[in-house]
């Protein structure tokens, strides 16, 4: 069996064969991604929006992330598992983001945790590495800053937009995560910090010339709800689609009666059905006796 993906692992991997990343929420998400031989496996905050059936990433906290962290573990999958941080969970202090990272570790059993932001996370991403706990960045279209962003905008699109966001990546890098997200940013400004920086860039609705690309395993699989899907979505299959048709085939089944069929439906014993019969007989001309004497 092929060692588990670690952190350092993923770092090694720079400018090397393209790391495949997807997120997954829970037990069987979870196993179908590591049996496609995905790298890292992300449970992002997006379990709010994908599974939830919230507006937007900001309703989860850091219980709900760790339950789901906890889920996708207990698969024991050979991929790097990586924790997304919530909103709010490393805004107010180091002391109280090192505490929530850890959970992620401690009881979620993930190898990284991954935040959104760039400098101004400094302070937060040095004190969760100082506890030893790998950190992934995430800069460009954080959904966490949506309503600072002022919607779901492609970010880094004027020159100077694309120059800070080219320096958080370099400041990320200086710090020392070991790859770094890049979500809805022109493919040249991925590009650029791909060539620029030592450590992966992990692209989504970011180009081709990332050194990995993720997507929402929902959104791939055709199994989300919604009917939007981003223009950076390819979808492979339409697993909800799949379903329905499924459903749809057990319910007509119930209605004709040909579910379940014998292969579906458990005996009794040879000889103990009609014992039961006879008693179940017996006791019914005992209790219609029982009524005539009333
Ligand atoms: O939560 C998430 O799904 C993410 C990916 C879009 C990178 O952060």
């Amino acid at each position: 069996m092929a060692p588990k993906v670690t952190a350092p692992a993923v770092l090694a991997r720079k400018g090397g064969s393209k790391l495949k990343m997807v997120t997954a929420y829970d037990a069987p998400t979870a196993r179908i991604a590591d049996r496609a031989g995905a790298d890292i496996i992300l449970v992002g905050d997006s379990v709010a929006n994908v599974v939830l059936g919230y507006e937007d990433t900001l309703a989860v906290t850091v219980d709900v992330m760790v339950h789901h962290t906890a889920a996708v573990t207990r698969m024991n999958p050979q991929a790097l598992v990586v924790g997304d941080m919530p909103w709010l969970s490393y805004h107010s202090s180091t002391t109280e983001t090192v505490h929530n990272a850890g959970r992620f570790i401690q009881e979620g059993g993930a190898g990284a945790v991954k935040l959104e932001g760039g400098r101004k996370r400094l302070d937060m991403i040095h004190a969760v590495l100082d506890a030893e706990i790998p950190v992934m960045g995430h800069l460009g279209l954080t959904p966490q800053s949506v309503h600072a962003m002022g919607g779901y905008r492609v970010q880094g699109k004027e020159a100077q937009a694309a120059y800070e966001l080219i320096s958080d990546a370099n400041a990320l890098a200086d710090a020392g995560v070991f790859a770094i997200v890049l979500e809805g940013v022109p493919d040249v400004v991925a590009e650029i910090v791909t060539n620029e920086i030592q450590v992966p860039t992990i692209g989504i609705g970011a180009g081709v010339n990332c050194d990995g690309q993720v997507l929402v395993f929902h959104d791939v699989t055709g199994l989300g709800a919604g009917e939007y899907l981003p223009k950076f979505v390819k979808q492979y299959a339409h697993i909800a689609d799949d379903a329905v048709a499924a459903l749809e085939e057990f319910f007509a089944d119930v209605e004709s009666g040909a579910f379940p069929s014998e292969a579906e439906t458990y005996h009794m014993p040879a000889g103990s059905e009609e014992m039961l019969r006879d008693l179940s007989s017996q006791s019914s001309d005992i209790l219609a006796d029982e009524a005539m004497e009333r």
